[in-house]
């Protein structure tokens, strides 16, 4: 097989021994794998297969919800940057974006608060789930059995087709996770619960049900609540990362809601996807002054080290997020005690951004580097930072489930293999193997 010559809108694909040619057709800048199937190599097989293993260069589908340019550094949420969202909107407000398409106008921005409102108290008997929980289960396990477990009081939440179903589960999923959170919080602190405050609104209920003391006054402080509101934007969705593959894989199933963003927390869990700000954390501790700096950069440059919080997959230029979150860290210390690590990490950026090693490869900072930091001056220990990715990213899932229902192409998520076992052979008796 030979020579794929590319062509405005088709390609043309010619086997080098038969001769024989194949006109494919492009769209949108993509090849559909399942016109390869047209090409026969063999007596037995199927056509010709794609293999890519990791999606590295494959489109699982369309979707109208986010927008990188990792050369760019560009991330966009409907078309709005996410710079001028963390700025400007609320978290409420990003949610019905992604959910709609639009930012709400007041009166559907109110409708929607209310809707949330009234879905934020959770079933009584969650919290003794939570307290039959083994002490030392992480806050990611907890917080997935929890929503999974929330499924079993909604049993019409199964009827996913229907529309309207789907949109009462998703504002219950959305209203009641940050609930969970807290639930999670308070139960690694053998704490008793405090239940949510609708009437103060998202943020200001979701800071109160974490950090409050049952039965007494809290005043949410306003740096907390901005950086709270701005983080769970910042995580609220990046197209076909990790977990929202994994939603959409599961969900394609037509299993219920709750359990496939169960699945999105446990992929979410890895250290490859949602774990790598503890990892900054750590670094930063064991780095411990600014004169140390300059080796531990040497021991990142020869491969024994990894600077943590730098370099993306997909940017290749600073993350827009981490901008975003390295202006916020001022503005909760300034509230709180300042934090040596944070200025370790500043002089570690300063030093690696003019080092021709992390320039030539375009290693910037991405969204775990600050993020840490930001979590753990609010009081908050690493392993309850994924659980706030995940409060930020559910509206992302619950976006990209209602799509991909909608989206008459989508099937079952079923990708192929090349299989590399035996043939088919006898099984052999017991005494003979
Ligand atoms: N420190 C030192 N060198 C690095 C780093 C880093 N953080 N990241 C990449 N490099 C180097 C690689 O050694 C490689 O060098 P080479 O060309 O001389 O072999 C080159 O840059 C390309 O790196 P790859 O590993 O091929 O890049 P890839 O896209 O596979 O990896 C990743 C991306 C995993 C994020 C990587 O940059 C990394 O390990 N970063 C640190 C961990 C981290 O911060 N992860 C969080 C990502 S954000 C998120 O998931 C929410």
């Amino acid at each position: 097989m030979t020579s794929v010559q590319p062509a405005d809108d088709s390609l043309s694909i010619e086997h080098s021994t038969s001769g024989k040619k194949w006109e494919l057709h492009v769209e949108d800048g993509c090849l559909r794998a399942t016109q390869l199937r047209q090409i026969p190599l063999g007596q037995t097989d199927l056509g010709l297969l794609s293999y890519d293993p990791a999606f590295l260069n494959t489109a699982s589908c369309r979707s109208a919800i986010t927008f990188i340019d990792g050369e760019a550094g560009i991330l966009d949420y409907r078309g709005y940057s996410i710079e001028d969202l963390a700025e400007t909107a609320t978290y409420p407000e990003v949610c019905f974006l992604l959910l709609n398409g639009e930012l709400p106008n007041e009166s559907e921005l109110a409708s929607f608060e209310a809707e949330l409102a009234e879905e934020a108290v959770l079933p009584a008997d969650m919290i003794e789930l939570f307290a039959a929980f083994p002490d030392n289960m992480h806050p990611m396990t907890m917080l997935a059995s929890g929503l999974a477990s929330l499924g079993a009081k909604y049993p019409e939440a199964d009827q996913v087709l229907d529309e309207a179903n789907r949109k009462r589960q998703i504002i219950r999923l959305l209203a009641k996770t940050p609930a969970l959170a807290a639930l999670v919080w308070r139960r690694t602190q053998n704490d008793s619960p405090v239940g949510a405050s609708p009437d103060k609104g998202f943020i200001a209920s979701f800071l109160r049900m974490l950090l409050a003391n049952p039965g007494e006054d809290f005043e949410v402080e306003d740096s907390f609540a901005r950086a709270m509101d701005a983080l769970l934007t910042l995580h609220a969705d990046h197209e076909q990362n990790c977990s929202t593959n994994a939603v959409r894989a599961v969900a394609s199933s037509h299993v219920n809601p709750y359990s496939a963003v169960a699945a999105g927390c446990f992929a979410l869990h890895g250290p490859l996807h949602g774990g790598a700000n503890q990892a900054v954390l750590e670094m930063l501790e064991e780095i411990g002054t600014i004169e140390a700096i300059p080796d531990f950069l040497e021991a990142c440059k020869c491969g024994d080290r990894r600077l943590m919080g730098f370099g993306h997959r997909v940017y290749k230029n600073y993350d827009p997020r981490a901008k975003v979150i390295s202006g916020l860290v001022e503005s909760v210390l300034d509230a709180g005690q300042p934090d040596p690590r944070l200025e370790i990490a500043r002089a570690l950026e300063a030093i690696a951004r003019e080092d021709d090693y992390f320039v030539s490869r375009k290693l910037f900072p991405n969204v775990d580097f600050y993020s840490g930091i930001l979590y753990s001056s609010m009081g908050f220990p690493p392993s309850m930072f994924t659980v706030f990715f995940a409060v930020g990213r559910m509206v992302g899932w619950l976006a990209h489930w209602d799509e991909m229902l909608r989206d008459p192409e989508q099937k079952i998520a079923r990708p192929r293999q090349i299989y590399t076992g035996h043939s088919r052979r006898e099984v052999p008796k017991m005494a003979n193997r």
